[in-house]
């Protein structure tokens, strides 16, 4: 018997990825949920899934939360800059509780990557590399959710504003990237990195399929980075989440979320999620 954990289980990948183990034959009761607050996975214990209590900051609960897991599915945290720390307690938690492997959600290219948050997944992948636990690294591009989350707001303004100067991104739904790790926590023999991507788009290709999807017409509009800054700050964003959010952008026009390679669909056995399935998707 092999016992997974997940952490970051309340959150949405790591919640999809304990139901795609369930769905992959797993039984729940191999399945640890590891959380911050179990209330929020009440579901998941409805099903059987062992929950247990484990913020990436207190090692003590750690220790006991990774207690007889085999195979951990660490889900990188969401607070950039603390994450190196935060992931190294949770790879040291791991290594002391005897887990015998790790896969790790990265960023695409992390090693070279010039997006603002891939020092934090680069920072983990070399713990990882140090730890002496079996790994693998899921360096997983853009959820296509980054877009279909705002939706809404673009058919309200009729606007998709970025600074992305026609960069590519290479997107896919949460639910293939936690179908894919799933792939490798189940694998026996599973490679040590993989960069995971779907079709790529631009923005002008976002707005047209938007509009196509949805009968409503949007249209991209590229700026300036200072523009952007300005423009977001007016929507209410303080300076530096402002920055932070053009600076994504930069590393989209420099190409950094842009790949031709197909890992994720090898992975999944099927085709990632096209853009236009995402957007029909969120509108329904
Ligand atoms: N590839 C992309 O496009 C993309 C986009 C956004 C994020 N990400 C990365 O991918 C991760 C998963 O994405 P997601 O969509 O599932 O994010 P999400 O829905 O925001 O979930 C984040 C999860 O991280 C947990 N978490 C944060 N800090 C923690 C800590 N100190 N200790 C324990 N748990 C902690 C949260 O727990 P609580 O429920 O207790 O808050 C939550 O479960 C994110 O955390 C981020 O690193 C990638």
């Amino acid at each position: 018997m092999t016992t997974y954990a997940v952490t970051a289980a309340s959150g949405h990948l790591g919640h999809l990825a304990v139901e795609a183990l369930l769905e992959r034959g797993v039984a729940a009761g191999d399945v640890v949920a590891v959380v911050r607050t179990p209330e929020k996975v009440a579901d998941l214990a409805a099903k059987g899934v062992v929950v247990r209590a484990g913020d990436y900051s207190d090692r003590a609960a750690l220790d006991a939360a990774l207690t007889g897991v085999d195979r951990l599915l660490l889900v990188s945290g969401s607070e950039p800059g603390r994450r190196i720390a935060q992931h190294t307690t949770v790879i040291e938690a791991a290594k002391a509780a005897g887990v015998s492997r790790i896969a790790y959600t990265s960023i695409l290219r992390a090693d070279t990557s010039g997006s603002p948050l891939a020092p934090d997944h680069k920072g983990t992948e070399e713990v990882l590399a140090t730890s002496g636990v079996p790994f693998s690294v899921l360096r997983n591009s853009w959820y296509l959710e980054n877009y279909t989350g705002q939706l809404g707001q673009y058919l309200a303004t009729g606007t998709l504003l970025g600074s992305t100067h026609g960069g590519r991104v290479s997107a896919a739904s949460r639910a293939d990237y936690a179908a894919a790790a799933v792939a490798v926590l189940l694998a026996d023999a599973p490679e040590q990195v993989y960069e995971l991507a779907g079709d790529s788009f631009d923005f002008t290709e976002l707005a047209a399929t938007i509009t196509e999807v949805t009968g409503t017409t949007v249209t991209s509009q590229d700026v300036s980075t200072e523009e952007h800054v300005k423009a977001l700050q007016g929507f209410g964003l303080d300076e530096g989440t402002a920055g932070f959010v053009a600076a994504l952008d930069a590393s989209i026009a420099a190409g950094d979320l842009e790949t031709d390679r197909d890992d994720l669909a090898q992975l999944i056995g099927r085709a990632t999620t096209t853009l236009a399935q995402a957007v029909k998707a969120a509108r329904a």
